[in-house]
């Protein structure tokens, strides 16, 4: 069991001034032009950081944002991330260009009760990515409470986020954090069936563990994305011009194996639709999978598909979605993938997505069907990780932490 913040006191026991909550959140978001091009991780974030305002706290943010490798890098800089969450909560915040300085540190020690103030991206340091003490105990003087909210980086084990905990006698895990544990682990270790799992995108590599995690719990493992053309070049079909892993054939082989002797359904697209002889000018056109033209590029599913995989949603109690089923940043070919967000809004059932090309397909298709949705994860390979049954090293720090504090002081959180 992990520390909720509601156990959290954050006011000072003499005197009626809040306390300073450094928080790890996870703003590394698309940039672009210096904006910022899909808020959703910021969003998720803003539940801690108002509820611990709301307590009277101040609030200091700190974040990585791409791989700088140790080296400040304006274009990895958190100002566009600030800007955003500034816009979203309607107030001003204070910037640091640094995360450690003492400048930085002063701004933390004097911000007034309501406040918040947004370090500079972590990872211009390399003592970020190597956990170094020194570097999470200068990181440790902003605040007197530690919660990390920051669930797409807990797969890391950083300064940020694990060496950073044995500096805080108070510390524990945000209400992003704790949704994404409740949905990912706990709502998935014993799920209302059938389960049935849709993975798409093009990677077999990134997606392996996840599948043969879930193939004896899944009645059901739905293949889409550029995955699929792998899976039927397995089967021996033939996939015309479209993108597949020839070096991933024989892992697709074996899955295949698995499943059924497992008695697990694999379900592969039925028809495609594509284009002929060229990706992004060719002319359109649809096949059947028996049936694709050797100069087709499969990039999104067809119509018997769609009504395939929507029935088996309709059929299922949990459904548990990462990757899309086509291209979809090409509206062309994001019918599928649009097709089973529509299929999931109109049955009730517990559903759990993750994966960024996913989240932003759907947000894409419409930004408000995401609340209709039961959980959308903001984690990439944390979530991937998680999924697969891997234990995320700042999820395990904190547990340690939590068992420890009820062991000394007999409370429940
Ligand atoms: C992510 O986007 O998946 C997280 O922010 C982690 O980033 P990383 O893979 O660079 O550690």
């Amino acid at each position: 069991m992990l520390r909720k913040i509601s156990s959290i006191d954050f006011k000072s026991s003499n005197t009626t001034s809040g306390k300073t909550v450094l928080i790890r959140v996870d703003y590394n978001v698309p940039v672009e032009n210096e904006l910022v091009t899909d808020d959703y991780r910021i969003l998720k974030s803003i539940p801690t950081i108002k509820y611990c305002l709301e307590k009277g706290a101040k609030v200091v943010l700190m974040s990585h944002m791409g791989r700088p490798k140790g080296k400040a890098d304006s274009k990895l800089s958190l100002i566009p991330a600030g800007e955003k969450l500034a816009e979203l909560l309607e107030m001003p915040i204070k910037f640091s260009d640094d995360c450690i300085s003492e400048d930085a540190i002063d701004v933390s020690k004097n911000l007034k009760d309501g406040e918040i103030h947004l370090l500079e991206n972590l990872r211009f340091y390399n003592e970020e990515t190597e956990n170094n003490y020194e570097f999470a105990s200068k990181l440790a003087k902003h605040g007197s409470i530690y919660i990390n909210d920051a669930f797409g980086t807990a797969h890391r084990e950083h300064a940020s986020n694990a060496g950073i905990a044995k500096h805080f006698a108070t510390k524990g895990m945000g209400f992003l954090m704790e949704q994404e544990v409740k949905f990912l682990s706990d709502k998935l270790t014993n799920p209302p069936k059938p389960l049935s799992l849709i993975i798409g995108g093009s990677k077999i590599d990134t997606k392996i563990a996840v599948i043969e995690n879930f193939l004896e719990l899944a009645d059901n493992i739905i293949i889409g994305g550029a995955m699929a053309n792998t899976f039927l070049l397995a089967m021996n079909y033939s996939v015309g011009m479209s993108l597949v892993e020839n070096d991933k054939v024989d892992i697709a082989k074996n899955l295949l194996k698995k499943a059924s002797k497992k008695g697990t359904n694999i379900i592969l697209p039925l028809d495609f639709s594509g284009e002929l002889d060229s990706f992004g000018s060719g002319e359109i056109c649809i096949a059947d999978a028996k049936d694709i033209p050797e100069n087709m590029i499969c990039e999104d599913i067809g119509e018997k598909s769609i009504k395939l995989f929507s029935k088996i949603i309709s059929s299922s109690n949990t459904l548990l979605w990462n990757g899309t089923v086509g291209v979809a940043e090409n509206p062309n070919f994001a019918v599928g993938t649009n097709r089973i967000v529509d299929a999931i809004v109109e049955n009730n059932l517990t559903s759990i997505v993750g994966g960024g090309d996913t989240v932003a397909a759907i947000r894409n298709y419409n930004e408000s069907i995401i609340e209709e949705l039961s959980h959308v994860s903001t984690g990439g390979g944390s979530c991937l990780e998680m999924l697969s049954g891997k234990k995320l090293p700042a999820l395990e720090i904190l547990k340690k932490w939590i068992k420890k504090y009820l062991r000394q002081t007999g409370r429940c959180t």
